[in-house]
This record gives structure tokens, C-alpha cells and sequence, in this order.
């Protein structure tokens, strides 16, 4: 039974496999089966993709370390281990620039959760089959731009999510993200598989690996860090949040890399998936958010047993949105019971009501209220971009600054080697801390003024 906040024993994870799941949970959601394959579309195919590999790999990965680092090293919520790391600064308001983005993005991300559900839901009336008859663009289209069935969905979506917050960490969090990861990874193998060997779909392969940077622009470049932060879950405080559970025994330099790898690994496996397949239905590549919710009811209708790879698929993209779902809202939890001294049901009570209203502006955004313009963004699009290319590359800046500028080399070496419980080759480490201290803030300076001037 959980006691008023504060007072309150810190939940934690139970196992190293537990927090690896618990963070690829994260990781691993429709920003890889969703957002990235139609990004890659958008903006050039392979040169996005080689621009985004060099970005995980030596923005990311560290960058993902300098989270890990925070939280362990504070035990706290993103503000408060701010708070707690550098008494009496105003480092705490980096902290609650992660609340907000995480907040933000779990709005519009319950909206896409909730498409997700009504998909399953039609997958199980065998919707997706030949015999189906159904016509995925128009149904598509007529569905998000609805009132009141996108709403319900959304609402849907976020009630699974709070019920599992409640149960905490380990008995919500970590039981949970445990079985399902390795179900999605076989049915992406399997659609990548058959999508790969369409008819028609050489030329979308191509477009996937072989580079043309004349598309390629400072936005594109944009968009590629944009979302290498936001498949990662970095710069939102969700991994500084997870990391805040981690024992100090746990090596946080394997945790980062395995998480890294996996989350490209998905993504890249979701691009071979819907790619391939956009060509040879004759699709553009640059179709935007319907691609996943368009183009893969149209691959069902093809496959053999189709019908019930639509309901395996469906079901593993809600899971998937589930489990990143959970680790934002654990942000704000987290947040809540620690600096509003909340206990965990009250402080999930409050953040639902809030998100209710957001993620209802979101859904609405799509049909009733899509006049409504923000900078030339409806409300969806403007949170998607306001969190994804603003708050999150902010929040990791801050985070890449304190960790390289406010800690010695000699704390952050103590971390990523537990106390030297584990091995870090001087190279390797001389080279990370360059990159936190160094590149990273530069590169992530550079790419805000470039989206600025653009
Ligand atoms: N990484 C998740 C995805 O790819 C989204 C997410 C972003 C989750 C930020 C948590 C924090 O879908």
C-alpha cells in the first residue's frame, strides 16, 4: 500500500532484463512503426536514414548516458534530480522542461494510441481481408477527422495507461513490458520479410539504401535528430525517470547501448516493412502520419492469413504504444508524488484529467477543430513538432551541459563504471566525455539555429 508521498519507500526494478525491456518498452513505439518509415518517406529515403544512424551513434547513445547518469545518480523525478544534483540552481527548470515535453508528447501520442486500438478492434471483424471489402484511405480519413470515435479510442488508450501506472514499477511497469517486445520483433520480421518480396518492391528497396541527398535539406536534417531524440525517448526525462529506479550495480553504458540498438534495429526493420510495400501499391513514399494506418491494411488484404497477421500486428502496435505511453506518463507521476507529495492514485487521478482535455484538443484537431491554427500547425502537428523539435532537444541540451559542464569526469566516469565495478577503456572514455561535454551541445546548438533560419 503506498503511503503519502515522500514517506514513501522509492519503487525500483527487480532485474537487469526488467529495466533492458523496460527501456526498449519506452523506446520502441510508433515513433519506429509510425513516424519514422513516413519521415524516411518524406525525406529522401537513404539519406535520412545514414544522416539518422550518425546521430544515435555519436549524439544519441551519449546523450541517452548523460539521462542514465542524472537519474541514478539523484534517485529522483527529472526536476528534482536537477534539483537535488545542484542545490539551489536554476538547473531545475531544465527538469520541468522534460515534464512538459513529456506531457505534451503523451498527448498527442494517446491519440495514435487510440487509432491503434480502433484497428485492432476492426483486425478482430476480420476488417483487413480480401472478404473485408474495406477501403483503406477514405476509411482512414473518415475515421481520425470523426468526433466522437477517435475521442473514445484515445480515452481508451489513456485508461490502460493509467492502470498500469498505478500498480508501479515493478509490478506495472517491468511485469509488463517483460513478454511483449519479442512478439513485435517477429511480426516486423515478418512483414518486412513479405513486403520486401512484393511485386514492385525493388524500387522502394532502393530508395531505402541507396542515398539521394539532393532531398536532403537542413530541415530534413532536423527532422533526423528530431526524431533519433524522440525514438530514443531522449531530452523528455523518461530514461532519466527509468534510470532513477536502476541500482547502482547495473552497467549503464551496456543498458544505453543494448537500448540503442534494439530501438534502431525496430526502426530500421519498420522501414524494410511499409517502404517496400508503399511502392508497389504505387503509394508516395511522402504520405505522411496515415502511411502505417493506410498502407499496411492494403498488405493484409494480400497475405495469406492475412487477416490474422493484421490482428497480431495491431495488437503489438497498441502494446508497443502502451509501453512508451507508460514511461511518459511515469515522468509526470514521478514528478507529482515526489514534488507535489501526491500518492501514486492521486497523482495519476490529477495528470488524467489534464490529459484527457490535451489529447481530446489533439483528436479533435484532426476533423472538428482542424481550422484551428497555430503557426500555420493544427493542434496535433503543433505538439508533434513543439515537443519532438523544441522542448526534447532543449531538454537533452540541458541535460549534455550538466552532465559535461556541472559534474567532474571523474563523477560521470564513477557512474558509467559503477564505482569501477565495470571496465571503461580510457579511449573510449575520453571520447564520450568529449562528446557530452563538447560535440554534442555544439551539434544540437547548430541544428536549433538551422531549424530557426530554415
Ligand atoms: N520512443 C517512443 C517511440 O518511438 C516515443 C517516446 C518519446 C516515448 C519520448 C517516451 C518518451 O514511439
Amino acid at each position: 500500500m503506498s503511503k503519502p508521498g515522500g514517506t514513501e519507500k522509492r519503487d525500483s526494478f527487480a532485474s537487469s532484463l526488467g529495466i533492458l525491456l523496460a527501456m526498449t518498452g519506452s523506446a520502441v513505439g510508433l515513433g519506429n512503426l509510425w513516424r519514422f518509415p513516413y519521415l524516411v518517406g518524406e525525406n529522401g529515403g537513404a539519406a535520412f536514414i545514414i544522416f539518422y544512424l550518425v546521430c544515435v551513434v555519436f549524439l544519441c547513445m551519449p546523450i541517452m548516458m548523460c539521462e542514465f547518469i542524472l537519474g541514478r545518480r539523484s534517485q529522483a523525478n527529472a526536476f528534482g534530480a536537477y534539483k537535488k544534483l545542484a542545490p539551489g540552481t536554476a538547473w531545475k527548470h531544465a527538469g520541468l522542461l522534460s515534464v512538459l515535453a513529456a506531457a505534451f508528447i503523451l498527448s498527442f501520442y494517446s491519440v495514435v494510441g487510440g487509432w491503434s486500438i480502433k484497428y485492432l478492434v476492426m483486425a478482430c471483424g476480420l476488417k483487413f481481408t480480401t472478404a473485408g471489402g474495406i477501403q483503406p484511405e477514405p476509411m482512414f480519413n473518415e475515421f481520425v477527422t470523426s468526433n466522437w470515435l477517435p475521442i473514445f479510442y484515445t480515452l481508451a488508450f489513456l485508461a490502460c495507461t493509467g492502470i498500469i501506472i498505478i500498480a508501479g514499477v515493478k509490478n506495472g511497469i517491468e511485469k509488463f513490458t517483460k513478454t511483449l517486445m519479442p512478439v513485435l520483433f517477429i511480426m516486423m520480421v515478418v512483414l518486412a520479410v513479405r513486403s520486401m518480396t512484393l511485386p514492385g518492391a525493388s524500387e522502394g528497396v532502393r530508395y531505402l539504401f541507396k542515398p539521394d541527398f539532393s532531398k536532403f535539406t537542413a530541415s530534413s536534417a532536423m527532422a533526423a535528430l528530431g526524431q533519433a531524440f524522440f525514438s530514443l525517448s531522449l531530452g523528455c526525462g523518461t530514461i532519466l525517470t527509468y534510470a532513477s529506479y536502476v541500482s547502482h550495480k547495473e552497467n549503464i553504458m551496456k543498458c544505453s547501448a543494448e537500448t540503442t540498438l534494439l530501438d534502431t534495429l525496430f526502426a530500421l526493420i519498420a522501414g524494410c516493412a511499409i517502404i517496400p510495400a508503399v511502392f508497389a501499391y504505387g503509394i508516395s513514399p511522402g504520405q505522411g502520419p496515415g502511411l502505417v494506418f493506410v498502407t499496411l491494411p492494403a498488405i493484409f488484404a494480400e497475405l495469406p492469413a492475412g487477416g490474422v497477421v493484421a490482428i497480431v500486428f495491431f495488437l503489438s502496435l497498441f502494446l508497443a504504444a502502451l509501453t512508451s505511453a507508460i514511461s511518459l506518463l511515469e515522468v509526470v507521476i514521478a514528478f507529482l508524488i515526489e514534488e507535489c507529495k501526491l500518492r501514486r492514485p492521486v497523482a495519476v487521478a490529477v495528470s488524467m484529467s489534464v490529459f484527457v482535455v490535451l489529447a481530446v484538443l489533439c483528436s479533435l484537431s484532426q476533423g472538428a477543430l482542424s481550422h484551428v491554427k497555430i503557426f500555420s500547425l493544427n493542434i496535433f502537428d503543433l505538439f508533434d513538432y513543439v515537443s519532438a523539435n523544441v522542448l526534447m532537444t532543449f531538454g537533452a541540451l540541458f541535460a549534455t551541459l550538466f552532465v559535461g559542464h556541472r559534474l567532474s569526469r571523474a563523477d560521470i566516469e564513477d557512474e558509467l563504471t559503477s564505482s569501477g565495478r565495470y571496465r571503461l577503456p580510457r579511449p573510449l572514455a575520453g571520447f564520450i566525455y568529449f562528446i557530452i561535454r563538447w560535440a554534442a551541445p555544439v551539434v544540437i546548438i547548430a541544428l536549433l539555429v538551422a531549424g530557426l533560419i530554415a
